[in-house]
């Protein structure tokens, strides 16, 4: 991508911001990942733009990927969504994956919450689990501050990524409704192959509790723009390695579809009370 995706990301936010006029006061803004994204049309003055149509916007290359700009309403907390993410296994680079995300950071998202689907590391943690991000280890070998486009801090500080205000509210919620969830470190891997029971091994003795590929540059991004970050991994499948199962995509979004109703009963008490 260009050297000036700073000013193709204002253009982006300008052009949205007179279509979004009515959702832009402190809005908490979430990113749904794979098979997670459907919560959002169940929104209040649910709107939905397109990525394609938005000046600026890193073009799709899997057409069959949902790629829309979404706002809504949560009993009257304005939201505004990313439903459907780039990655860095699709080609995309840094920037162009946190696009998206800074383009919320322009509309003035202070609060974000960031949801991917995972495998799990952690023998105790099960498919169908969500699990609560505490920390993560970004794996990738990319990192999106690179360049230094994007002026102060040049590093910020990393000593507390995710906001524990946020995850103790996560799962008081939870509990409310009669879901307990798991908390743990993720770790984010280049992809696009899944990982060998070596790898698994290995990810896990580094402390990770579950796997995937997204989010690890996302929370970079935000943490850079000062948003205080919450982190929900929706566990489709289980890597155990000395007798880890074959997964597939079909299992991963069959999972993922699954979480999604629960996932969805969570973000519609969490978010008015963030
Ligand atoms: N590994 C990596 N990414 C994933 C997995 C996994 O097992 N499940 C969902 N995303």
């Amino acid at each position: 991508m260009a050297t000036n995706v700073f000013a193709r990301e204002r253009t982006a936010a300008e052009a949205l911001s007179s279509r979004l006029i009515s959702y832009q006061q402190a809005p908490v803004g979430i990113i749904l990942g794979t098979g997670l994204g459907q919560w959002v049309e169940s929104l209040h003055d649910f709107l939905a733009i397109d990525y394609k149509q938005i000046p600026g916007f890193p073009k799709a290359t899997v057409e069959s990927h949902v790629g829309r700009f979404c706002a809504g309403r949560v009993r009257n907390v304005p939201v505004l969504a990313l439903q459907g993410r780039f990655h860095l296994y699709e080609g995309y680079t840094p920037d162009e994956v946190c696009f998206g995300l800074r383009t919320l950071g322009l509309l003035g998202v202070k609060k974000i919450i960031i949801t991917n689907a995972a495998g799990a590391l952690n023998p105790l943690c099960q498919p169908g689990e969500i699990m609560v991000i505490s920390d993560q280890i970004n794996l990738t070998g990319r990192n999106p501050l690179v360049g230094l486009n994007y002026g102060e801090p040049l590093f910020p500080d990393m000593s507390q990524l995710f906001s524990p205000r946020l995850a103790a509210l996560a799962h008081s919620t939870a509990l409310q409704l009669g879901q307990r969830l798991q908390d743990g470190v993720y770790i984010g891997i280049l992809g696009p192959s899944l990982e060998t029971p070596a790898e698994t091994r290995m990810f896990r003795r580094l402390g990770a509790d579950a796997i995937g590929m997204s989010t690890v540059l996302e929370t970079i991004a935000a943490k850079q723009m000062g948003m205080e970050i919450i982190g929900l991994s929706c566990l489709t499948n289980k890597n155990l390695p000395d007798c880890m199962a074959p997964t597939s995509l079909e299992e991963i979004i069959s999972v993922g579809k699954d979480i999604s109703a629960r996932l969805s009963s969570l973000l519609d008490e969490l978010i008015p009370r963030i």
